[in-house]
């Protein structure tokens, strides 16, 4: 392994582009430093110069070389201490050394500390800050493994390190902390209650009503995850017959108690019946959700129907990333 992360780190060194796991989703990474090698992670991606990158950090210490921290220390030092390393991301006043590229020309940096073995290794050996989006193609479903990566960047990528399963399964929670109340602008696993709680002050909390196709909302497009099966969402307890179209595979959140009784109703194949989670627990849901879709849509079906979850803790980040990625197919 420690051969894989020299490679990696020379490669960065370089100019290059590498694959690295992180515990949310697999990245797409370059040297933050290094404008060209920023540009190839956009063209590699297909993704829009407008969309701003996540830098990330070894660990706090590195913040001042990269951003303006000091009005901002207090809440900085919470976030930190009680969250980092992990799956919670800070916006900050950016500092010249950071090339407009990184950041769409937003005055502002996303600012993110990984923890995951493999990633940090790669930090600490190269001691470079490395942008790093999702390894997907721009609009399509992150990649939480490996093989998810390789099926769709296969080619296009020479180093990719396989760190295993990713243990969270979504991307990161945004955090605006440069404004006068604290903003979610990207829920994921760390929820707006415990941030609260955290910086002792009120969170502004992610709510769907302002998502925008804006550009100049970074980080909100509406419609993004997408898969290419047409991806509809049905709500708890809803009657599913007049969902089906053409080949259809159902996922629930949880183990239905019925499952027998499902497939001789809808006229499906078992193995058209899935669900996130045997028992429903969120977390789970998360981590597997990714993988799950990008398998089905492997499977050539016309109709692919999701349950939605609760939107109570995790399940709102998870409910944000299936209502971006059914948005293409509303009618
Ligand atoms: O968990 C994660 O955050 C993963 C892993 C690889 O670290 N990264 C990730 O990156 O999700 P990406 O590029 O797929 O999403 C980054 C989001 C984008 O939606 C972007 O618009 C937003 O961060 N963003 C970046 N800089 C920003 C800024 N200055 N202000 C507001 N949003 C920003
Ligand atoms: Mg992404």
């Amino acid at each position: 392994m420690n051969a894989d992360i020299a490679a990696a780190s020379r490669e960065l060194k370089g100019g290059g582009v590498v694959v690295l796991p992180t515990e949310t989703v697999y990245g797409l990474a370059a040297n933050a430093l290094d404008e060209e090698a920023v540009r190839k992670i956009f063209t590699i991606k297909g993704r829009p110069l407008n969309n701003p990158l996540i830098l990330h950090v070894l660990d706090s210490s590195w913040l001042e070389r990269y951003s303006y921290v000091k009005k901002y220390s207090v809440r900085v030092e919470k976030i930190t201490g009680a969250f980092w390393p992990g799956p919670i991301t800070i916006i900050l006043p950016k500092k010249a050394i950071i090339p407009d590229i990184v950041t769409s020309d937003f005055n502002t940096v996303a600012i993110r500390c990984p923890d995951h073995p493999i990633f940090r290794a790669v930090l600490l050996d190269s001691d470079l800050p490395l942008a790093a989006p999702s390894a997907n193609p721009f609009g399509y479903v992150s990649p939480t493994c490996i093989g998810q990566v390789k099926a769709t960047l296969g080619n296009r990528v020479k180093i990719m390190l396989d760190g295993g399963e990713c243990t969270v399964g979504l991307e990161s929670t945004i955090l605006d902390i440069t404004s006068m109340v604290p903003k979610i602008l990207r829920p994921g696993a760390i929820t707006a209650d415990t941030i609260s709680k955290v910086l002792e002050e009120d969170v502004i909390d992610y709510d769907a009503q302002i998502v925008s196709k804006s550009p100049n909302a970074p980080g909100q497009l509406k419609q993004h995850y997408c898969t290419n099966t047409r991806l509809i969402l049905f709500d708890r307890n809803r009657n599913l017959s007049q969902y089906l179209a053409g080949k259809t595979a159902i996922v629930f959140m949880q183990k239905p108690k019925n499952v027998d009784g499902i497939a001789e109703k809808l006229q499906l194949p078992l193995k058209a019946i899935l669900w996130f989670s045997d028992d429903g627990n969120l977390d789970m849901v998360a981590k597997n959700l990714f993988s799950t879709l990008q398998r089905l849509d492997s499977v050539h079906y016309d109709t692919i129907l999701c349950e939605r979850p609760q939107r109570t803790g995790i399940g709102i980040a998870i409910d944000d990333r299936l209502s971006r990625a059914a948005e293409k197919f509303k009618q």
